[in-house]
């Protein structure tokens, strides 16, 4: 059977942007902006957003597209012992989307929430603590995998690039709905001078640095496994480097623009600013009560979130749901729900169990996730650099300089090992 493609350049952008945008823009961007550096974080992240960050995308859009396959059929034509290493950046997307799911789950539970009224009368703290690590929360998390499902089963044209065809252009309104609301309450600037007022010193410190970059990888979903698998959908005619920057520019802007949403909300009435759970289950919810209007925004806030995340988790499957297709003979429908089954199955005990949810996330993007990035770069540099920058020219909208051979070849790897030893170094 022919391989599916997209079909269309504005829908293939939408999914890679679709993927990008996540849960690491919204809750993660903003308050590691906010503590190391302010708007000088900007710079750092900006630097290793067009050194690294985009190179990483044509990297694996380039690899997906030369060896015709997501990550097992790409490493093992290149790489020794590369089917092994392609399982297992597998295995990685299935932890990944097993946790993304339970915290989608809360997500969509706060959404029913918000609509129902029910999440004004009560504590937002005491109502997470008795919605997170129970049993009813199953239920959600599994609502949110059976959604990824029916998108990922409906394949690669009139799935997932017609749900993020949709989910992307109405994120980009409520986003902007949302920063507007914000920005415009008493006391915002309180806020915007938390995020934004810039630490010139911060720059100095390695640990900014490593920690823009971190972020930036799990941002662009450049962890040598779905960028790979949607760059195998491409055809020659497509353009790769223009809509690398264009992927690597719409996540960027949406995790700046949701630092409006969130510190001058926070700020101005008069709450702490947090990150990931704490903000989007406690913080968030707090700011909605207090807000005329609040109920009908966080309604807004936790659709916003339920469209980040299931373009990102769809993403997340498809990386494994091709892998059954082509190296298991499976039908997709078949393997998607399977998979997705599978998916419940390790990320059920999560639900109930807070250690062992740490311990899939920590595994998944600290320990083992970056090494795929660095597992795909050496299988194109295997495939070699020059074959590489041909395939990378085909359809190019733009001209890519000769400098992109040897920044794949040395620049590229090096950093990405230099960022995995130096997370455990600086804790
Ligand atoms: N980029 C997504 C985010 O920022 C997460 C993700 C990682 C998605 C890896 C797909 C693959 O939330
Ligand atoms: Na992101």
């Amino acid at each position: 059977m022919a391989r599916e493609t997209w079909g269309s350049r504005i829908g293939f952008v939408a999914a890679a942007i679709g993927s990008a945008v996540g849960l690491g823009n919204i809750w993660m961007f903003p308050m590691r902006a906010g503590l190391y550096g302010g708007a000088a974080f900007l710079i750092p992240y900006l630097i290793v957003l067009f050194a690294i960050g985009v190179v990483g995308l044509t990297v694996e859009l380039t690899l997906g597209r030369a060896t015709r396959g997501g990550p097992i059929e790409a490493f093992a034509k290149t790489l020794p012992g590369g089917k092994y290493l392609g399982i297992l950046v597998n295995a990685i997307m299935v932890m990944i989307f097993a946790f993304y799911s339970l915290v989608l789950g809360w997500i969509l539970r706060y959404f029913i929430a918000s609509l129902t009224g029910e999440l004004t009368g009560v504590n937002p703290g005491a109502f997470f603590d008795s919605l997170a690590f129970s049993k009813e929360a199953l239920l959600w998390q599994f609502i949110m995998i059976v959604m990824t499902v029916a998108i990922v089963a409906m394949g690669v044209q009139k799935g997932i690039k017609r749900a993020n065809k949709i989910m992307m252009p109405a994120l980009f309104v409520l986003l902007v709905v949302l920063a507007i609301r914000s920005v415009t309450l008493p006391n915002a600037y309180e806020g915007l001078k938390f995020y934004l007022l810039p630490d010139w010193s911060k720059l100095m410190s390695g640990k900014t640095w490593i920690v823009a970059l971190s972020q930036m990888f799990f941002s662009l979903s450049v962890l040598g496994t779905t960028m790979v698998v949607y760059g195998s959908y491409l055809k020659e005619e497509d353009d790769i480097p223009l809509s690398a920057i264009a992927t690597a520019f719409g996540d960027t802007a949406v995790a700046v623009t949701a630092g409006f949403l969130v510190f001058p909300a926070v700020f101005s009435f008069g709450l702490e600013p947090t990150a990931g759970p704490g903000l989007v289950f406690v913080t968030l919810p707090m700011v909605f009560q207090k807000m005329p209007g609040g109920a009908f925004f966080g309604a807004l806030f936790f659709l916003l979130l339920i469209f980040a995340g299931l373009s990102s988790t769809v993403s997340m499957l498809e990386v494994y749901v091709d892998s059954a297709i082509t190296k298991l003979n499976m039908s997709r429908r078949n393997a998607s729900i399977l998979l997705g089954l599978l998916t419940f199955l390790v990320g059920a005990p999560s639900t109930v169990n807070p250690s062992y949810f740490d311990w899939l996330i920590n595994i998944s993007t600290v320990y083992i996730g970056p090494l795929g990035a660095l597992i795909a770069a050496l299988a194109l540099i295997k495939l070699g650099v020059d074959r590489a920058y041909e395939e990378l020219k085909k359809g190019a909208l733009i001209e890519v300089s000769e400098l992109w051979k040897p920044w794949v070849k040395y620049l590229y790897p090096i950093v990405i090992a230099v960022i995995y030893v130096s997370q455990f170094l600086l804790g």
